[in-house]
């Protein structure tokens, strides 16, 4: 693998021990998958931000970091609102650690936003080489923008931030970024909802596993996009899909797809995730709400009250942006919390069963949470937090 004269020195040790072995980790990456050479990074994006998910082992490693990020680097969901952990029922010991791995964070310079959608905070663009790692981000950063990111690891996201590179691999490459796999939606005339493609997703991670897949048959939103990655990302591995007509690669490059395996998707494989079943609390915003996801729960809400627990995750640059929104959703007693999210948070593990609008929590929540899991459209969240009929 060819390293620059400042790439070695930094893995001689010339900059310090934390760059050396930062540097360690992405040469042994590198040479694993084959890397000729390192690509620096426009952002990166660390994940294992929470103290439920890093526990007491992941906080001392980032403890004995001693150097800070070279480019700009955020931060994932940690497990509670930072300014809001009390009213969300977290335990102040929890608090108290999840407090330590944040400032840990801080003292490496990573911004503390602490959200899964840094895209609505800090602009990507197409072709931009990035080091991010949380998966609904990375799907959505490659497919939608058309930048460039593999899934990174915590360690390997951090280490791309403190040295400003990342071995050039994987979806850095354009022609490893070429679909693997057809998907043809069959909607039978039937108009797919956010959660609809959250169901899609939900289905389609679990066929593709790692390979790239492109869908015919689909419009979405770049709302629904986010939805349809997170999903697929948290079902199967997928870190890329393209959508014919969609998204940039697939109005870009001339993709023969006829060599392909293609699945059909029908309707009724879509729905029939969607059960009916009683429910003790709602969660919404995974991956955090846009501002139109915002505006939707907001308008959905006006007017009504709620009779469980509702709860909208959103990040804390959005909110500010959207104070308006945040309190006409309020105002119907539902909460909107920024850095946190229902699976990352031990807020939710008093529940037995939750609703979820996401195809990505749909996945994560039994597990992460403890709890079962139904998986409605929006408007039916709103419907059953709200009693209405
Ligand atoms: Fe984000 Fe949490 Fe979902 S990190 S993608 S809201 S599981």
């Amino acid at each position: 693998m060819f390293l620059t004269g400042e790439e070695e020195r930094i893995l001689e040790g010339e900059e310090g021990e934390t760059r050396m072995k930062m540097m360690e980790i992405l040469v042994a990456l590198g040479k694993v998958f084959g890397a000729e050479r390192m690509v620096p990074v426009r952002s990166v994006q660390v994940s294992g931000a929470s103290y439920k998910t890093i526990g007491e082992y992941g906080l001392s490693w980032l403890r004995s970091l001693d150097s800070t990020v070279a480019v700009p680097t955020m931060l994932n969901p940690v497990g509670m609102d930072r300014s809001r952990w009390r009213e969300m029922g977290i335990d102040p010991g929890f608090a108290a650690k999840q407090e330590e791995v944040i400032e840990a964070y801080r003292r490496l310079g990573v911004r503390l936003e602490c959200t899964c959608t840094p895209y609505y905070l800090h602009l990507i663009h197409y072709g931009d080489h990035l080091a991010w790692s949380e998966s609904s981000a990375v799907a959505y950063a490659n497919s939608v923008v058309g930048a460039r990111t593999n899934r990174e690891g915590g360690p390997s996201a951090l280490a791309a931030a403190i040295v400003g590179r990342t071995p050039e691999y994987g979806l850095h490459l354009v022609a490893v970024r070429a679909p693997q796999l057809a998907i043809r939606v069959e909607t039978d005339g039937h108009e797919l909802e956010t959660a609809h493609y959250g169901a899609l997703g939900y289905r389609v991670g679990s066929i593709a596993g790692n390979r790239i897949p492109i869908f015919s048959g689909i419009r979405p939103t770049r709302d629904q996009l986010k939805t349809l990655g997170a999903a697929m990302a948290a079902s199967g591995a997928v870190a890329l899909f393209h959508v014919e007509g969609i998204t940039p690669e697939a109005r870009i490059f001339t993709y023969d797809t006829r060599s392909l395996e293609t699945i059909p998707v029908v309707w009724e494989e879509i729905t029939d995730v969607f059960q009916d079943a009683p429910v003790d609390a709602v969660a919404l915003g995974c991956p955090h709400c846009s501002e139109q996801e915002l505006s939707r729960i907001a308008s959905l809400l006006e007017g009504k009250t709620v009779r469980i627990p509702l709860y909208v995750f959103a990040a804390r640059g959005v909110m500010e942006k959207q104070k308006p929104l945040v309190a006409a959703i309020e105002k119907s007693g539902a909460r909107v919390f920024a850095d946190t999210c229902m699976v990352v948070s031990p807020a939710m593990e008093r529940f037995g069963t939750i609703m979820v609008n996401s195809g990505k929590a749909f996945s994560y929540v039994p597990n992460m949470c403890g709890a079962a899991v139904r998986l409605g459209t929006t408007e039916e969240c709103i419907r059953v937090a709200t009693g209405a009929p």
